[in-house]
């Protein structure tokens, strides 16, 4: 065969066969490395198809059994024992953090399902919840160990890799203390210890068949259970006052317009590069389109920036999933708008309870690449009654219900009782080995110096005590 190509020995035509391949791989990595980190407008088409999917848009999304976890619940027997005189009711009690347990269960059906999920995971496992499967868990940045004895949150480890992970922290530790100290049986409380984590995704910190407390967890993410996230407490960023969570909605119902002055558009702002490929396909399924308002934000030049409370201006707001859950799900709850996601992958402790389709419709669901989003936000631009109606419901589901601070402190005693049902091991506050106290109470961990709470074990926190 060598003989008809005179001009091409065996072993030159290897070496340029590996050049080529070379090349072409390197100009394929060259793009693609392109289009996960640039942040303009327009990349070219067959660029977003070379997009790797990555960590962020999987096949898999998350599906819950029981579709519709606003009319069912986790079969709890407490359900018959509640009190059928005594109803929530949102201007009264959204910022109640006092509800007592069977108020918890009538106001909040459908909100306890991921702790039953997680009993159940555990109730299977051989022996229970013991202290064991706590000290199999690496520590890393974004970790702490606690427990909570007597109805009293103590600090064992604490690690911290910057402020962002210091203050989310804080943020959960704070909650924690609060739900107990609204608690009217605390004292009696069944003590726990446990391990949570702050970092975004179970992978980054920890192995999923560990029983640590996280923000948001993938379907096949099983031991682990979910946490309300720490911007219920309060976030803000250095150039962006954010503030807690309930102040957020108050704000928002202020300058919330009637639904008639709204812009029948869907909204969208932010950096492409933080999901290249969801974000990318959102951009391109709205281009050009009278119902798009997709844009992305440049923080450098301030670009495109839109506050919070104007994203409520519009009918229709988009949300897209980052690299892992997106904390902002929440805040585009707060308006009385439809809100457009995509197949989530990542479930958060309330996504049990969007309905996307039926009577209680309180979101629109497409598919993960958009392919499908012209198709559902057209008739709804064209019939507004119809997302009226979606809107109404989102805003009584979420925004006056199951994301009140009511629910919150709800939803962490719930936790604290669903672990504790299955938390097989006792908790010593006290260390035989050193002769001090094993954890340093919430209310001093608070008080230490900032760099101290980066690398914290009460061990040596507390040697300096008598
Ligand atoms: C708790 O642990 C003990 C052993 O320490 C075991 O015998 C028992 O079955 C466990 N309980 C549950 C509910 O798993």
């Amino acid at each position: 065969m060598s003989a008809n190509y005179p001009w091409m020995r065996p072993r030159r035509r290897g070496l340029s066969f590996f050049c080529v391949i070379g090349s072409f791989s390197c100009l394929a990595i060259l793009a693609i490395w392109y289009g996960m980190n640039s942040d303009r407008d327009y990349i070219h088409p067959i660029l977003t198809q070379l997009l790797p999917a990555g960590h962020c848009a999987c096949q898999t999304s998350t599906t819950f059994q029981c579709s519709t976890c606003v009319s069912c619940s986790e079969s709890s027997t407490l359900q018959l024992s509640a009190s059928p005189s005594w109803k929530f009711q949102y201007p009264r009690d959204a910022r109640n953090e006092a509800l007592d347990q069977t108020q918890c269960q009538a106001a909040f059906q459908g909100l306890f399902e991921d702790i039953a999920r997680g009993e159940r995971y555990w109730r299977a496992h051989d022996g229970g919840l013991v202290t064991d499967d706590l000290d199999d868990i690496t520590i890393q940045p974004g970790m702490v160990r606690a427990f909570i004895s007597q109805g009293h949150l103590h600090v064992v480890t604490a690690r911290a890799k910057g402020e962002d992970h210091r203050r989310k922290i804080l943020g959960v530790l704070s909650s924690i203390h609060r739900a107990l100290a609204a608690d009217r049986d605390r004292a009696s409380r069944r003590d726990i210890e446990f391990v949570f984590s702050v970092e975004d995704k179970v992978e980054d910190v920890t192995n999923a068949h560990h029983p640590a407390w996280v923000f948001a967890r993938t379907p096949t993410e099983e031991g682990v259970w979910l946490m309300p996230d720490f911007s219920f407490w309060a976030w803000d960023n250095p150039q962006n006052y954010i503030g807690p969570f309930d102040q957020v909605v108050d704000r928002i119902k202020r300058v919330d317009l009637p639904w008639d002055e709204k812009t029948p558009q869907l909204v969208w702002r932010g950096k492409p590069s933080f999901a290249p490929k969801l974000r990318r396909a959102l951009i391109e399924a709205a281009r050009d389109k009278p119902w798009g308002d997709v844009k992305q934000i440049d923080w450098d030049t301030g670009s495109n920036v839109l506050r919070m409370e104007d994203h409520c201006r519009y009918m229709f707001i988009a949300h897209v999933e980052g690299r892992s859950y997106s904390a902002s799900l929440k805040y585009r709850q707060a308006c009385k708008s439809v809100i457009v996601a995509h197949k989530l992958q990542y479930i958060q402790h309330h996504h049990y309870l969007l309905v996307a389709s039926g009577p209680n419709q309180n979101y629109v669901e497409v598919e993960r690449d958009f392919s499908n989003l012209a198709e559902k936000i057209e008739p709804l631009v064209a019939d507004t009654d119809l997302a009226h109606r979606i809107a109404t419901n989102s805003v009584k589901t979420f925004r006056e219900r199951y994301l009140t601070a009511a629910a919150e402190a709800c939803y962490w005693r719930a936790l604290f009782d669903g672990y504790g049902s299955v938390w097989n091991s006792s908790v010593n506050p006290w260390s035989d080995r050193t002769g001090k106290e094993r954890g340093l109470r919430y209310e001093s961990f608070i008080l230490l110096e900032s760099p101290k709470m980066f690398e914290f074990t009460a061990d040596t926190a507390m040697s300096g005590y008598a």
